[in-house]
């Protein structure tokens, strides 16, 4: 139990949820910093670099799993929920990080992965031994057609059949991503209740939050009913993306499961819970997954992370999706989460911007992302405005990639090692050999080529994320006013006290502005009172009468 933690200032500006609007930096260990030289980031790397983040102003870190692996997924295939990966470290490095994260008054979210294990766990070991084993059904079997073909027509996500026949028990199993990572049958209780007890685990070693790979995958429908074929005309690179995921995911008992989690976390005080909700119907489901006082703090949205483009209409679309009114039902509205990058998906100045404008419209994308409400994440050298690197096919780790080449989500291109120190082998993130190749242009952008220089992305992230601190309007304000005309999107952020008028322009013609009466807060690109240059931004504080 956390009850010796320091009440700080933003406890009281969340009554106590400190989790409420932060910022969370999200890192991924295999990429941050290596400390022992094999080439791949660790736990004592990430505990020695923590001061870089405390210092950007966030209030948290997410680390991607850690866990016991074989790494068929780089860590999201775990074999051991209660144990560190050896490439990582050990448990007593992950104590020693908690306690530096802790002293530099970060929290410490963990990812856990509960709608699969990977296949060296030892409940999948028993249960794929025999049909009658403890752990027989605690993943999901299923017996061939009579023509020895799979169950139903389900498909992976990362390419071909979700099943998989295994020779000793003469049946399919189901995995909805790769074949190492065998699917829990999370509507059993007793698994639930074996991962509750690793819930407890994590929380009884100090965590201060928990997100949940891919929950919605977690249940499925028991009785295997065929997903149908899609009906529009979207780009199909595999055989998943034919199919509605009618049946194969998203069953509505999920939500029960989410209320058994928030139970366990309560006991631990103010626990984050952030649902990973992926897939086409995930706005549903993120609302179920948090609504009321009895589910998880929040859902994380994937508008952003695979969006071609920015425009103004894409972010008032998300705005106006979580209104934070209450429900029909009388229940609060759940609390969203939002991300421009992540482990998985392409970097998003790579995406959104080109060449000649990346410098200002990275200005304008932080801006935006300190004032969206919700918790925003960042993904680890977000901050120093790092680009999607270009992984040649026969350095490609990732096997979705490999799988789908070249029609891949690049993955790996995202997962290149932090750049530290422009000047040092690796850019200072290993003494070895990166397991992912360092490109130059992003070793140019590494943190010894921008700390100190005010002019920078780097100095720019801890001024957007200091305005949020300062700011509980931006931090836990609703949104009002909200307006798009073309490239233009304009909203209030209001708390009791104090409301922010943010106005940006995404895009690049230059355009009129008529700015509230009030003071200024921010000017970026150009702008002032009465005019957006391209990528402008505005923020006035009004006044309040
Ligand atoms: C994670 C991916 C992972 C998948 C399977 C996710 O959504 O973010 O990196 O491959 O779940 O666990």
């Amino acid at each position: 139990m956390n009850e010796t933690a320091p009440i700080c200032a933003m406890d009281a500006q969340t009554g106590g949820e400190w989790w409420r609007g932060a910022a969370i930096y999200q890192i991924y260990p295999r990429s941050f910093a290596d400390s022992n030289g094999d080439g791949i980031g660790d736990l004592p790397g990430i505990t020695a670099h923590l001061d870089h983040v405390a210092n950007l102003g966030v209030d948290a870190i997410w680390i991607s799993p850690f866990f016991t692996s074989p790494m068929a997924d780089y860590g999201y295939d775990v074999a051991d929920y209660r144990d560190v990966d050896p490439t990582f470290g050990t448990l007593a490095d992950f104590d020693a990080l908690i306690a530096r994260a802790h002293a530099l008054g970060l929290k410490v979210t963990i990812d856990l992965v509960f709608a699969h294990t990977s296949d060296r766990h030892a409940w999948f070991a028993d249960s794929r031994a025999s049909r009658d084993g403890a752990h027989a059904d605690w993943y999901v079997w299923a017996d061939a057609n009579p023509d020895g073909t799979p169950p139903n027509n389900w498909q992976s996500v990362f390419g071909g059949p979700a099943w998989t026949w295994d020779a000793r028990r003469q049946q399919y199993y189901y995995h909805q991503f790769l074949k190492e990572q065998p699917q829990l049958n999370v509507h059993l209780p007793a698994v639930q209740d074996a991962l509750l007890d690793v819930t407890r685990f994590w929380l009884d070693r100090g965590v201060d939050g928990f997100r949940f790979d891919a929950l919605n995958h977690s249940m499925f429908d028991p009785a295997f009913t065929d997903n149908p074929p899609v009906t529009d005309n979207r780009p199909r690179t595999r055989p998943y993306d034919f199919q509605v995921k009618k049946f194969s995911q998203n069953h509505p008992d999920v939500v029960g499961f989410v209320e058994r989690i928030r139970t366990v976390c309560d006991a631990y005080g103010a626990i984050f819970t952030v649902a990973e909700v992926g897939g086409d119907d995930a706005m549903p489901l993120m609302k179920a997954y948090t609504a009321g006082n009895h589910r998880l703090s929040s859902a994380y949205g994937f508008d952003f992370l695979y969006a071609p483009e920015l425009d103004a209409a894409l972010v008032a679309k998300v705005l106006r999706d979580w209104p934070g009114t209450p429900g029909a039902d009388g229940q609060s509205e759940g609390w969203p989460s939002w991300a421009f990058e992540n482990h998985d998906a392409p970097r998003c100045l790579s995406r959104w911007a080109d060449d000649a404008a990346r410098a200002p419209f990275g200005r304008m994308i932080m801006a935006l992302l300190v004032a969206l409400r919700g918790n925003v994440f960042l993904y680890q050298g977000q901050e120093l405005g790092l680009l999607q690197d270009d992984i040649p096919f026969h350095l490609l780790k990732d096997p979705e990639a490999i799988a789908n080449w070249p029609l891949t989500l690049s993955r790996d291109g995202v997962r290149t090692p932090m750049p530290w120190d422009s000047h040092a082998p690796n850019a200072g993130f290993t003494a070895g050999t990166p397991w992912l190749p360092l490109s130059p242009g992003n070793i140019a952008r590494a943190v010894s080529a921008q700390v100190g220089d005010p002019a920078t992305l780097l100095a720019h992230t801890r001024a957007m994320l200091a305005l949020r601190r300062a700011h509980p309007a931006l931090r836990l304000g609703t949104v009002e006013a909200l307006t798009v005309a073309g490239d233009v999107l304009t909203f209030t952020r209001r708390v009791a006290d104090e409301a922010i008028a943010c106005a940006f322009n995404i895009g690049r013609h230059r355009h009129a502005l008529a700015a509230p009466e009030g003071t200024p807060l921010l000017a970026l690109n150009g702008a002032d009172a009465h005019h957006l240059p391209a990528w402008g931004v505005r923020f006035t504080k009004e006044s309040i009468l």
